[in-house]
């Protein structure tokens, strides 16, 4: 098995799927102005850690940001505010509304394969791997899954620089990077504040009316909160689960042994999506601020200092997975860092697998055979921020 990893274009920085290890766990990097953290058992007391290092990172970015684009988006808050809106977004978003959708999530699968039915080749991100996840979070949300081609073009806004994010850079191009975001969040805010506005003077049965209307301790959420909490799972909630869906897919053409084991045996299902997680993980880093000074790995980093978290660098640690270079789809127990860990776990988690468990078992069901050609090779998204596939050609037939 080879990770053609220059040919597929992932991006030069991802040195741990080329097969490298960083020199050390941590390290400063002085043209980005921030500290990568690589290694599983630092990333895993970074991410355990809210008090040191906070989730409020915009207070170090080197442009202006309205502070009102934040307001409910709970990746970016600490404790106590954090727990609060956690609490009634999750009143809203229980392990039951998930669970509900998984005859829906059946029907599209079956329903975007017949389209191609009949073709002997597929584009798995076209055909199933982005439509699915998008349709499934529009249509909880209550916003027209037929807009999708609009949240495609806000969400690649997000993700199309191959800059990785810096602190010391004030150039044009990353001011305009950003700028291109801010609109962007500011066409998606202005539509969603639409919806919402509308479910304030008529409910209906949707996560977006169920939003407004959640109350705990006499609490409620505010329009902004609701607006941009809702913005995120509509972003989270489809980019990320494209991105897992095409991973797997891959993972078992690069392992054709292991493919077949996971085919016989369907009860490797969900370990297998656990362990194209840890792969190739389609979040490839989160960021935290240092609240005051501290020491990882023996390095002292000062207070106010921004940190990158490389969980897919983490997910490859020796310390913490035997042989880590290995695709072991039977691998268990796999404490991946893919959807993060301790007070901003993912709240989507149990989503994307449902998603994921019950998309493989169609495909592994509709198609015997789901191969990729090197004359039409697989495609990776060009963010460092990302590991994940844009487009994936497979031979069905
Ligand atoms: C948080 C990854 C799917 C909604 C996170 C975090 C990660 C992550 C790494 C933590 C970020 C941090 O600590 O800074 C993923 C991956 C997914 C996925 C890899 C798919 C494979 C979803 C879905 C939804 C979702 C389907 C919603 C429907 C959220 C939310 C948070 C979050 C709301 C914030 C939780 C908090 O801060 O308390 N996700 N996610 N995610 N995710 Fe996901």
């Amino acid at each position: 098995m080879t990770i053609l990893a220059d040919q597929w274009g992932i991006h030069p920085q991802h040195f741990w799927l080329r097969g490298r290890r960083p020199e050390q766990p941590i390290h400063f990097d002085e043209k980005l102005g921030m500290w990568h953290v690589y290694g599983y058992p630092e990333a895993l007391a970074v991410l355990s850690d809210p008090k040191t290092f906070s989730s409020e990172t915009a207070r170090l970015f080197p442009v202006e940001i309205d502070q009102s684009v934040f307001e409910g988006n709970l990746v970016q808050m600490d404790p106590p505010q954090h727990g609060k809106l956690r609490k009634l977004v999750s009143h809203a978003f229980t392990p039951k509304t998930v669970a509900d959708l998984a005859p829906r999530i059946s029907r599209l699968t079956h329903e975007l394969l017949d389209a191609v039915a009949d073709r002997d080749r597929i584009e798995l991100v076209a055909d199933l791997a982005y439509p699915l996840p998008v349709i499934v979070i529009a249509e909880l949300l209550g916003v027209p899954s037929s807009d999708r081609d609009l949240f495609k073009e806000w969400a690649t806004t997000f993700f199309e620089s191959t800059n990785q994010f810096s602190l010391t850079d004030h150039s044009e191009e990353q001011e305009r990077d950003f700028q291109a975001q801010m609109d962007q969040t500011g066409v998606l805010l202005a539509y969603l504040r639409e919806h919402t506005a509308e479910r304030r003077r008529k409910p209906r049965q949707d996560l977006l009316t169920q939003l407004v209307e959640a109350e705990v301790d006499g609490e409620r959420l505010t329009d902004i909160e609701a607006v941009n909490f809702a913005s995120l799972l509509l972003l989270a909630g489809h980019i990320t689960t494209t991105m897992l869906l095409g991973n797997t897919v891959l993972c078992l053409d690069l392992h054709p042994d292991e493919a077949a084991r996971v085919r016989a045996d369907r009860s490797m299902v969900p370990t297998a999506i656990e362990e194209s997680l840890r792969f190739f993980t389609p979040f490839a880093l989160t960021h935290r601020a240092t609240t005051t000074e501290v020491e990882i790995a023996g390095q002292r980093i000062p207070a106010d200092r921004m940190l990158a978290v490389w969980a897919a660098a983490a997910n490859r640690d020796g310390r913490q997975f035997a042989r880590p270079e290995v695709f072991d789809p039977a691998r268990n127990p796999n404490p991946h860092l893919a959807f993060g860990r301790g007070i901003h776990f993912c709240l989507g988690a149990p989503l994307a697998r449902l998603e994921g468990r019950i998309a493989l078992n169609i495909l592994l069901d509709r198609f015997p055979e789901l191969r990729t050609h090197p004359d039409d090779p697989p495609v990776f998204l060009p963010s460092p921020d990302l590991t994940g596939l844009g487009a994936l050609p497979l031979r069905t037939g």
